[in-house]
């Protein structure tokens, strides 16, 4: 026998175990002392059972109850009763308890500086600075063990479908998602650095090469971006890869395997096969990439309307290549202040908007500050054209397309959120297809891959790659959820002469292109098959799962809008003697 026995975890036990003597361990959640009764509620992480010591214990077992803190580790020996006292239904333990014949202390706990209770109110600071403490708490670890269970059925289904797992080195060379690199230092080659992988995008596709014809891997990537509340520095992906593929096999292949997740994880049927968008519809109807389609508030277009209106704002909006777009807020109208009309105002400017048009149907009339600078009948044009009513509230953005979009985008789905528009209960999976294979950049005049320079562009629009690259589309794809791009992939370019016009395209020279991706066009020589493939990012993916918007909920040990660990103080300084081997001085 080993020197822990445990027969039960506290919270498996129940009605069908009174007459037992168990054996369990677990953390302190709170000790409650009545003179001659002494409660102990005892927890790990499938739940907490209450022990008992009552007047038949002996007096080194009462001597040593009253030394427990919170917090403390224990062993509890004792025999499973009907409880004694009022049932407590909301733990699963709560008709029974365990009547304690034998305890030990085994570690003793200072009081913690943060409460383990799910609606403990500390700041997050504190939180992931005892993020230890912070994990015990039960919300926590069921996020954790969803988590687990995800990767688990992903990896079956990877595994049934025909897919291997290969792994991916950390210390690699810069891949071309776009984002800063994390940089490591050679030791042995002062002056040489690694990348972390950005994804393992090349090393997939040279597997296509080898023959592997189906890759997946559960894998960390790196990226120094600017953190938000949907991302991390480092993160996971589930990635993969196809050989013999077209767009329609990739997306086949992972509605079934979002399926298979939601059906297991949640108990929720989603639709085998997901609505599709082509980017250019998602842009015009929700001005977003990834709308989120649990409601309407959709866009229409007023630019015909009103191009000739006295308003100069609207005219020189249009007259300078912009947009005039406006969303019905449908019943919004009666329920909004001038005061939540002004925030919102306020809120577009955010988003560089110069200001909010708005016009309000109420019972007495028309009311708005552009009412003054439009004829009768132009007013009634617009509001036909939103099918407006009384009570309704419209909202109007003129300025350039992305700005309009943008601005108007983010309104929308303020507004949603505000006033209460959004079905919850909904999971809204969409694929978003036929994006731009180009964006422009402004600041370095010059085209740049809106995917990566390995995204194969549409057939149809391989001409355009000579007359009007701007306009060209790529076969790349997003999985949207609710508003979230969980997923995105592509299908690749396997031939060599159009893979030299991309990168032409993306201004790099032949030696450029060879000096940060030669290893796979050296590899691309030597019989490539066509080939796709997506990543989810699964932090995200586990986020909707668990119902948070906080991407460091799903994380175990995240890092900060700082890009720190207030945990462990990552980062810090390096010793000079590290420096020192690495030929690496520090500026101030
Ligand atoms: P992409 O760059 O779209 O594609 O990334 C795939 C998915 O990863 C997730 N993701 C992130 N999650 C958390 N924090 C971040 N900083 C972060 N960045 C990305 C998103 C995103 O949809 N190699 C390609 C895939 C391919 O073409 O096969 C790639 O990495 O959910
Ligand atoms: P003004 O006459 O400048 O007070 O503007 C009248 C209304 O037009 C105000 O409600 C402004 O917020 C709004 N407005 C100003 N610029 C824009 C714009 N670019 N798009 C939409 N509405 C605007």
């Amino acid at each position: 026998m080993g020197k822990f026995n445990r027969s039960h975890m506290c919270g498996e036990l129940n009605e069908s175990n009174i007459g037992q003597k168990v054996t369990v361990y677990g953390w302190v959640q709170k000790s409650r002392d009545l003179g001659s009764l002494k409660f102990i509620d005892l927890r790990d992480r499938t739940g907490i059972v209450q022990a008992v010591i009552n007047r038949d214990a002996t007096e080194d077992l009462f001597n040593e109850a009253a030394k427990v803190r919170g917090e403390f580790v224990l062993e509890i020996i004792g025999e499973v009763s009907k409880r004694g006292g009022a049932v407590n239904t909301k733990i699963s333990t709560g008709s029974i308890e365990i009547v304690v014949s034998g305890m030990q202390i085994i570690s003793k706990a200072e009081t913690p500086p943060i409460y383990i209770e799910d609606d403990a109110k500390e700041s997050e600071a504190l939180r992931l600075k005892y993020r230890y403490l912070d994990l015990r708490k039960p919300s926590m670890q069921k996020i954790f063990f969803m988590r687990h269970k995800t990767a688990k059925v992903v990896r079956d289904y990877m595994d049934e479908k025909g897919f291997i797992e290969v792994e991916t080195p950390m210390l690699t060379k810069t891949t071309p998602e776009g984002a800063r690199d994390y940089l490591v230092p050679s030791r042995v080659q002062p002056g040489n650095f690694f990348a972390l992988p950005q994804s393992p995008q090349l090393f997939k596709q040279i597997l296509m090469v080898s023959g592997f014809d189906k890759y997946f891997q559960i894998v960390k990537c790196f990226r120094d971006e600017d953190l938000r509340a949907d991302r991390q520095p480092e993160f996971t992906q589930i990635d993969m890869e196809l050989s013999f593929v077209d767009e329609d096999d990739v997306m086949k292949v992972n509605e079934g395997l979002l399926h298979k997740v939601f059906k297991e994880i949640l108990g929720v049927e989603i639709p085998k096969e997901f609505d599709r968008l082509t980017y250019k519809e998602a842009m015009e109807r929700f001005g977003s990439d990834k709308p989120d389609t649990r409601f309407g508030l959709e866009f229409k277009d007023l630019g015909d309307l009103v191009a000739n209106v006295e308003f100069k704002v609207f005219a020189d909006a249009l007259a300078n290549k912009g947009l005039v777009k406006a969303i019905n807020a449908k019943g919004v109208g009666a329920k909004i202040s001038r005061k939540e009309i002004d925030s919102l105002g306020e809120y577009v400017k955010v988003y560089k908007a110069k200001g909010l048009a708005w016009i309000n149907v109420t019972e007495e009339g028309i009311k708005s500050p552009i009412a003054k600078f439009l004829k009768d009948e132009e007013m009634s044009a617009i509001l036909d054209r939103m099918q407006a009513e009384v009570g309704d509230i419209i909202f109007i953005v003129a300025d350039a397309a992305n700005v309009t979009y943008d601005a108007l985008g983010q309104l929308r789905l303020e507004v949603a959120r505000r006033f209460g528009l959004i079905d919850e209960s909904k999971f809204n999976f969409l694929w978003v297809t036929e994006f731009p294979l180009f964006d422009y950049d402004e600041e370095e005049n010059r085209y740049v891959a809106k995917h990566h320079p390995f995204t194969s562009p549409m057939e149809e629009d391989i001409p355009l790659l000579d007359t009007n690259p701007a306009e060209a589309r790529a076969k790349a794809y997003d999985v949207v959820l609710n508003g979230y791009e969980i997923g995105g992939g592509s299908i690749r370019i396997h031939n060599q002469q159009l893979q030299e016009k991309m990168f032409g395209l993306l201004g790099f020279t032949n030696e450029q292109a060879w000096s940060k991706f030669g290893f796979l066009l050296e590899a691309f020589k030597y019989g490539t098959p066509p080939h796709g493939g997506l990543a989810f990012g699964l932090d995200r993916l586990v986020m909707l799962l668990t119902g948070t918007d906080n991407i460091k909920d799903v994380v175990a040990f995240p890092k900060t809008q700082t890009a720190s660990c207030l945990m462990t103080n990552a980062p810090s300084p390096a010793d000079a003697k590290q420096l020192e081997e690495l030929k690496i001085a520090t500026k101030n």
